[in-house]
């Protein structure tokens, strides 16, 4: 259509990383969001399970469900229109078998609005990424601190800071790449380790809490524009402070209205002097 911006494509994506240059990922909750993030020419418009905290107010992504998950997919499916749509399969969607792995990927795409997913693992999600990828749906890999998983990592902590667990990292994205995986993020995991599977890999990687070293970045647009006062992860950077502008805003708009300054004429709808003599005429108020 004339005027649409081109759809990316993972090709579009790996082919910008083979250039050298950086591609960029961020989390949109909801319609709105989605339009600035896709208009901004972020390359991936991720629809993270990091909604449940900044739009649904869980304490966590665990209790998010395939079903919150779609309705807030097909809202930001309505608003991207060149940035590839990544979906989050949440916890429980996958992690039983690959036919639940497969039919939850079929769902984020037909329902969701979705081009491709977005599994957390490493060697021990490899039979359900093969089985999507064999579905004919791309995933992206997501790595290192998994959210999902907190309980048994015991918290939000930076992982792979050993060199056993560094290597563990090293075979967990190995293992990714071969499951068929287009692109990997790379959660919160020391800069050596995350540029050193950076160099290994062919496919992408996207760091959050990973250093400079990876081909891409992302980060959670209630983060960077300061909409999620919960907690700032530390790897996070707040650009603007959308949360402070917006209070004020809600502040002004009482005291305007306490003083009688809004709503003014320009916000009003005026009647017709003869309408309005009528008007008391027919409803018996000559005052
Ligand atoms: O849900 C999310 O926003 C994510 C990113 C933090 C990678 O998974």
């Amino acid at each position: 259509m004339a005027g649409e911006p081109k759809k990316l494509t993972i090709f579009d994506v790996q082919a910008t990383v083979a250039a050298g240059e950086k591609v960029f990922q961020v989390t949109a909750t909801d319609f709105p969001t989605a339009l600035l993030v896709d208009r901004a020419g972020i390359d991936f418009i991720l629809i993270g399970d990091s909604l449940g905290m900044t739009a649904l107010g869980y304490p966590s992504t665990v209790p998010v469900t395939m079903d919150e998950m779609i309705h807030h997919a097909k809202a930001i499916s309505r608003a991207a229109k060149r940035s590839i749509l990544v979906g989050d399969l949440p916890l429980g969607a996958y992690h039983a078998s690959t036919a639940d792995a497969v039919t939850s990927a079929m769902r984020m795409v037909k329902e969701g609005g979705a081009d491709v997913v977005k599994m957390e693992g490493g060697e021990d999600v490899v039979p359900m990424i093969e089985a999507v990828v064999r579905a004919g749906i791309p995933v992206m890999g997501h790595m290192g601190l998994t959210p999902q998983l907190i309980s048994k990592l015991g918290g939000w902590r930076v992982q792979g800071k050993s060199a056993a667990a560094g290597a563990q990292l090293v075979r967990d994205a190995d293992a990714l790449e071969r499951a068929g995986c287009f692109a990997v993020v790379l959660e919160a995991i020391p800069d050596r380790v995350a540029t050193l599977i950076t160099e290994r890999l062919q496919i992408p990687t996207i760091g959050i809490g990973a250093g400079p070293g990876c081909d891409g970045q992302n980060l959670v647009l209630h983060d960077l524009v300061g909409l999620f006062d919960r907690f700032l992860p530390r790897f996070a950077k707040r650009y603007v402070n959308v949360g402070e502008t917006i209070d004020g805003a809600l502040r002004e708009f009482q005291q305007e209205v306490r003083d009688g300054v809004f709503p003014s004429a320009e916000h009003s709808f005026a009647m017709d002097d003869v309408e309005y003599e009528a008007l008391l005429a027919e409803i018996g108020d000559d005052a």
